[in-house]
């Protein structure tokens, strides 16, 4: 089975895991630092706060943005539950925002009609790996005195208008799971341009503490003060130790990830029942995920018949996503339902998720083809 995504170890992963066990610092120690520093410089952001996990970095960004009982944010139907979940976390109310229907990305004229006066922030999803449009988004955001969070999990190396993913919003939140673009097995980063916001960050992961051990022993000194209520939400030397190792192959492996869809996009250009998403030509996409809407009504057949079939050629197809307005939770939470995202309502009874990682060769794409073609027979 060719899963949809899939993490590369290579040699210098392990030896530079290796090292970092045997350097004495496990966790809180100079390779967290490091990790910030070299992903800061990737991405061209000052200020990066590493966490151990996407969903902390939404989190803390949450926090540091203030957003509290009482406020909305702004969330797309089609996500990953965290990027609504961080708001409930901090008492607020997610407000979902329907999806252009060619991008499924987060629609602007859709957050412009679900602006309250409670409305805080905008949780922008780059999904799949293609930014948000942030100029449309900004616009609002100005308009609205409202803070954007950009949720790049799916989008380091993408840019738009020539602007890397992470300089795009007030702040930028990545994840570090295998199946993103680079791994630290769990793992996350907030980052911002904003000194402020990133100090609330830092303390915010480590338990609303003023300074952390590593401080404290370069300083000699033993008191800190708690100064708010944070969490731990800190990510170890080992998994900094990885991470470090595999940002320099980020460009070469979104570069793949690419190649690949540009393969996808030629062979499905002539399936009339496999429509891939759009790819907006002001942005870079960094394909996270390469996803089709299927014609049920040309194919057919239904959605998890057609799972099915790819399942049983190979084909690790999977479902990005279901819409989080109407997960159980939500539902009962907040009183969401059907009828409230229409566009992303359709389009989630559609769409399949196909394989695409760095380290799938031209012939498994070549799989992955012959078995969307072998649907329609
Ligand atoms: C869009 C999006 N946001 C947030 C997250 C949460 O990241 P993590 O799994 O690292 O907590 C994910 C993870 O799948 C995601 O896809």
């Amino acid at each position: 089975m060719i899963p949809y995504g899939r993490q590369t170890i290579e040699a210098e992963d392990l030896a530079a895991v290796a090292e970092a066990l045997q350097s004495g610092w496990l966790t809180t120690g100079p390779r967290v630092e490091a990790f910030e520093k070299a992903f800061g410089e990737t991405l061209g952001v000052a200020h990066n706060v590493a966490v151990n996990s996407g969903t902390a970095a939404l989190h803390a960004a949450m926090h540091a943005l203030k957003v509290g009982p009482g406020d909305e944010v702004i969330v797309p139907a089609i996500t990953f539950a965290a990027s609504a979940n961080c708001a409930v976390y901090e008492g607020a109310a997610p407000v979902f925002a329907d999806v252009e229907s060619d991008t499924l990305l987060i629609d602007p004229a859709s957050v412009a009609g679900k602006i309250t006066a409670r409305t805080k922030a905008i949780v922008a999803v780059d999904y799949a790996g293609q930014p948000a449009d942030y100029e449309a988004l900004g616009a609002l955001a100005r308009k609205h005195n409202l803070k954007i969070v950009a949720d790049a999990c799916h989008a380091p190396g993408a840019a738009y208008k020539g602007r890397a993913v992470g300089s795009l919003a007030d702040i930028s939140t990545f994840s570090f799971h295998p199946v993103k673009h680079l791994t630290t097995a769990e793992g996350g980063m907030a980052s911002t341009q904003d000194a402020g916001l990133a100090a609330s960050m830092r303390r915010f992961r480590s338990h609303g503490i003023d300074s952390d051990h590593r401080q404290r022993s370069l300083n000699g000194t033993f008191a800190y003060d708690m100064v708010e209520l944070g969490y731990n939400y800190r990510l170890s030397d080992l998994q900094c130790a990885l991470g470090i190792a595999q940002l320099p192959r980020l460009a070469a492996w979104v570069a793949r990830r690419r190649a690949i869809a540009a393969r996808y996009d030629a062979a499905f250009a002539n399936l009339p029942f496999a429509r891939p998403l759009a790819a907006r030509a002001d942005r870079l996409h960094a394909y996270h995920l390469y996803v089709v809407e299927l014609d049920l009504e040309a194919l057919g057949m239904d959605r998890a018949r057609a799972f099915n079939l790819l399942r049983a050629a190979g084909v690790g197809a999977n479902v990005h996503y279901s819409p989080v307005h109407l997960m159980t939770f939500y539902r009962e939470r907040f009183g969401t339902g059907e009828g409230q995202c229409p566009v992303a309502e359709r389009a989630a009874e559609r769409i399949l998720s196909l394989p695409v990682f760095p380290l799938m060769t031209d012939a498994d794409a070549a799989r992955v083809i012959d078995a969307v073609a072998g649907l329609a027979k």
